[in-house]
């Protein structure tokens, strides 16, 4: 496995490319709302990358191995979707939680995140599992610095998530991105601490865990892309694109609406 190691000038590509994926989502924000459909939502995006930013959806006919085209421009994932849920008819109602992810290719390099919204006012329940998955994002992005390894970001998402109930989805994973919407290093949302690719300044990779309010077990839908819950549980996921720096680390996909880091709560 060989991980890339980005030069300044890769760097500053990077850079924006992970602001205009986050404002995107801000961009979204205020279309949220009950009675708006998914594809509309995609539709919205789709339009602003393109007429407004000059960027291109990085999930529009992508095709991994064992998958056929990818039809949309974002990915809407509501409730008991876990991910890469499909744009469609379907209407969002009151109370439902949506994950949309963006990735956008700007120059020819990827900025990948995903952020949870709110339609309404959801149940307690839910709004507690997005944050707990915010938080555990968080936590699992505040471990990464030159030495550390990335099992510790995996430890620090899982044994948080665990210890409050929840449970970790362990086909999916983060990945580091660049060129490439997804290459390597894998970053596993589970793991030991000390185990796993030492990091090295330079480094760009995603941190995405997706967090079950039931079991981890998942299933993939007809369609062939979206991923939902096997026991019908909830399910909420956030992404930030992140550099590893001589220092730390620093997160790509921030701009004005992104939320701050929250204040570990849990
Ligand atoms: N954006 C997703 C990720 O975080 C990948 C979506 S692939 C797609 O890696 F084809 F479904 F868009
Ligand atoms: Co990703
Ligand atoms: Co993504």
């Amino acid at each position: 496995m060989t991980v890339h190691i980005n030069s300044l000038q890769e760097i500053e590509k990077m850079r924006v490319a992970g602001k205009l994926a986050s404002e995107v989502l801000d961009f979204i924000t205020s279309f949220i709302k009950p009675g708006i459909r998914t594809n509309e939502l995609d539709t919205l995006c789709h339009d602003y990358m393109l007429n407004v930013q000059n960027t291109i959806p990085a999930p529009l006919n992508y095709a991994p191995p064992g998958y056929s085209p990818y039809p949309k421009s974002i990915c809407t994932s509501v409730n008991h979707q876990v991910c890469h849920g499909v744009p469609g008819e379907k209407k969002l109602k009151v109370g439902d939680i949506i994950n949309i992810d963006v990735t956008v290719i700007k120059d020819g390099y990827h900025g990948d995140t995903s952020r949870m919204y709110y339609v309404g006012e959801p149940p307690i329940q839910a709004k507690r599992l997005c944050e707990i998955t915010y938080e555990s994002m968080w936590r699992g992005i505040e471990e990464i610095k030159p030495e550390k390894h990335l099992g510790d970001i995996g430890c620090a998402i899982q044994s948080f998530a665990e210890n409050l109930g929840c449970s970790v989805v362990k086909e999916f994973c983060g990945h580091g991105i660049g060129t490439k919407f997804h290459e390597d290093p894998q970053v596993l949302h589970y793991g030991r601490t000390g185990t796993g690719l030492k990091l090295k300044a330079g480094m760009i990779f995603t941190v995405e865990p997706m967090i079950n309010s039931g079991k981890a077990s998942i299933r993939q839908m007809a369609d062939g892309w979206t991923i939902v819950t096997k026991d019908h549980s909830l399910s909420a996921q956030w992404e930030h694109t992140v550099l590893v720096t001589d220092v730390g680390y620093e997160v790509l996909t921030l701009s004005a609406g992104a939320p701050p880091k929250p204040v570990f709560r849990f």
